[in-house]
């Protein structure tokens, strides 16, 4: 087995770090107390740590209310507005503090402070009051990695609106899809961007998208001018985002909400096809981003903070937009790729800047490695002191070269286990009391009890494999999913696990002697790739919807950088596999069409045609064969009862 999927080698642990443990916010006597308080007291321990963390409008009595489980409601009768956190509490003690380093793709560097932060948010909130967006509306924000867009994000939570970023590289079918399902009436994009080097012409790609939507669903398309670049402005309904600006007032009031007022939905891949919008609340979500920027990253005032996260995923929304800004963080941001104009990006911005906490990707570790495991040592990296990962397992080879040759082994890494669902870290090493295990996200941070069950929601035990659960309700997890309340229950607090009582993650998660968890992959059809969640059943609806595609499976394939790859097996209609001289151009045409469809981050790596694909007799495609097929396994188990016990030979063709 390669080293990429044995993640569970228990060899070695490393002890804290003596250096970093001595001035580290969580100390074993800490952790104790917090642990201890969390067991004796739960609506205490979560009462108290959101009093002195969250600053409140009005108070709240209530911590935690049960009564309509699942759908739990934390410090319900507080008051509070998300931006006022994140910008105005920091105004008096560190109105010059810089607040973002932004570096663009071509390297120019722009700082805003945090009065100057204020003032930016300030603007636009009341620029988005003045086109009419009210308290609850829905503002889509389709934007690069920038600046601006973490303003727009802010300037929603200032106004009480609720916002939803849609990832750039999704397309123009996914924008319109979701700005649909959130029923949003506004939508704030650039004209375009340089990504890589290359670039990327958003209007144009918003345009398609509004084609697709209802002639009356928009009223604003508010277009941030980006770069030098022309695009189609519709009079009355699209805004430039300078114009927005012009002539507001630099203060606006914030809008105080209620703690379970929705501050922002974000889609992600949910194995049903359709994406699903994770509604978040307010202060129970700020609080996550905070603790864990405490307990798991260890934020001190004078750290630079650089987590690589696009905004358009949970990772970015957590530890770039909300969770820095409310502890009041000086962070970096970075526009581009981390391989352009070479693979030593990423440590020359560490070392220019001073990247003090460093959070990226499993995937980017590999890439990098790959593309010169030894250009770090060309950087000066000493100014680093605390390096994350999160998105999927990290193989031991790379956390090791990680640990060393980013980290000079004097860096803890914490491996963090979360999701979008769950708003922030939940099981991650505190990195001045945990020993850590390469491959494992170690304990579930205080507050939070997880656990590993079988199908009956009985503890595994040490040793055990089975489904990872969360077995008391916390305050950054998700409210429900956005417009479907049925559907939230039965796939998170399903009535066989604990009679609904437990927060099913979809993973499955090993326990070992130790007691450490190791998450191993999910449970369900959804993929990760290049750590982004992907849904099978969304890609194939997307290529069974070409002309020629009669029928698709979708099954992830190892890959040594990515984690795992799209492998789609198609049956075109009328039976017409292409031709060896076609085959080629039909590939490229698929994978273009769900770079269409979805985006380009969906596109299969492998497709292969087959006369049919393996069924059962009751018509259930055979995925576990089809995975079997993918990775060139023989298939041992027993075909005699398919259906079509031909289309497996086939298939396995190249
Ligand atoms: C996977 C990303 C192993 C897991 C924050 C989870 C991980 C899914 C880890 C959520 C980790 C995330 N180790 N697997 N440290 N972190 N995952 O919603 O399968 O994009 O369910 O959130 O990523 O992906 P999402």
């Amino acid at each position: 087995m390669s080293d990429l999927h044995s993640i569970t080698d228990n060899s070695k642990s490393f002890a804290p770090i003596t250096e970093f443990a001595k001035n580290a916010n969580v100390t074993p006597e800490k952790y104790k107390e917090l642990c201890e308080k969390a067991n004796t007291n739960y609506a205490d321990f979560w009462g108290e740590l959101a009093y002195n963390n969250i600053t409140w409008n009005k108070n709240f009595n209530s911590v935690l209310n049960e009564s309509e489980a699942p759908f739990y409601k934390w410090f319900e009768d507080g008051e509070l507005n998300v931006s006022y956190n994140c910008i105005d509490r920091h105004l008096n003690t560190q109105p010059n503090k810089v607040a973002i380093i932004f570096e663009s793709d071509d390297g120019v560097v722009t700082t805003v402070t945090y009065r100057e932060l204020y003032i930016k948010v300030c603007k636009f909130a009341n620029g988005l009051k003045l086109l009419g967006v009210k308290k609850s509306d829905r503002v889509v924000i389709y934007m690069p990695h920038s600046i601006e867009a973490i303003v727009a994000m802010l300037s929603c939570a200032r106004i009480g609106a609720i916002h939803s970023v849609v990832f750039g590289g999704f397309s123009a079918k996914s924008l319109a899809d979701r700005i649909m399902d959130a029923d949003a009436k506004y939508l704030v994009t650039v004209n375009g961007y340089m990504r890589g080097g290359k670039k990327f012409k958003v209007k144009d790609e918003v345009d398609n998208a509004i084609k697709l939507l209802p002639s009356n669903q928009l009223n604003n398309v508010i277009v941030q001018n980006r770069i030098d670049e022309s695009c189609s402005m519709q009079i009355h309904r699209d805004e430039w985002w300078d114009d927005v600006i012009k002539n507001v007032s630099d203060i606006c009031t914030p809008e105080f909400v209620a703690s379970e007022h929705p501050l922002f939905i974000l889609y992600t891949s949910g194995s049903t096809g359709k994406p699903k919008g994770v509604q978040h609340s307010s202060a129970g979500y700020l609080l996550g981003a905070i603790l864990t920027m405490q307990w798991v990253f260890d934020y001190k005032t004078s750290d630079i903070f650089w987590c690589t996260a696009d905004i358009g995923w949970i990772t970015g929304h957590t530890y770039v937009c909300y969770g820095p800004m409310a502890v009041g963080a000086t962070q970096v941001i970075f526009e581009g790729v981390p391989t352009y104009p070479n693979a030593s990006r990423f440590w020359q911005i560490i070392e220019k800047h001073k990247v003090s906490v460093f959070y990226t990707a499993p995937t980017a570790i590999r890439a990098l490695i790959k593309l010169g495991a030894d250009l770090p040592n060309q950087s000066d990296l000493s100014s680093l002191r605390l390096l994350g990962t999160v998105g999927e397992p990290i193989n031991p080879q790379a956390w090791r070269w990680y640990y060393e040759t980013i980290g000079k082994s004097r860096c803890p890494i914490v491996d963090t286990w979360w999701q979008t669902e769950t708003g922030c870290n939940m099981l991650a090493p505190l990195p001045g009391v945990t020993a850590l295990k390469p491959g494992s996200c170690t304990f579930p941070i205080p507050g939070i009890f997880a656990g590993i069950v079988d199908e009956n929601g009985h503890n595994v035990g040490l040793g055990g494999s089975g489904s990872l659960v969360i077995k008391k309700p916390f305050p950054s997890q998700f409210r429900t999913v956005w417009g479907d309340n049925e559907r939230f229950k039965s796939a998170y607090f399903p009535v066989e696990i604990a009679n609904s009582k437990y927060y099913l993650a979809g993973d499955s998660a090993h326990l070992d002697a130790d007691g450490y968890f190791w998450v191993l992959g999910r449970l369900d059809d959804i993929l990760k790739v290049s750590g982004h969640r992907l849904d099978t059943m969304e890609i194939e609806s997307a290529l069974a919807s070409h002309p020629s595609i009669a029928e698709a499976a979708v099954v992830g394939k190892p890959h040594d950088i990515k984690g795992e790859s799209v492998f789609a097996f198609v049956v075109c209609k009328n039976g017409k596999s292409p031709t060896p001289d076609t085959v080629e151009s039909l590939k490229t045409e698929l994978r273009n069409w769900v770079g269409n469809e979805i985006g380009a981050i969906a596109k299969p790596d492998d497709i292969r045609f087959g006369d049919n694909l393996p069924k059962t007799r009751s018509g259930k495609i055979m995925r576990r064969l089809l995975r079997n097929i993918a990775r060139g396994e023989a298939i041992t188990q027993d075909i005699s009862t398919l259906e079509n016990p031909s289309s497996i030979e086939q298939l396995q063709r190249e």
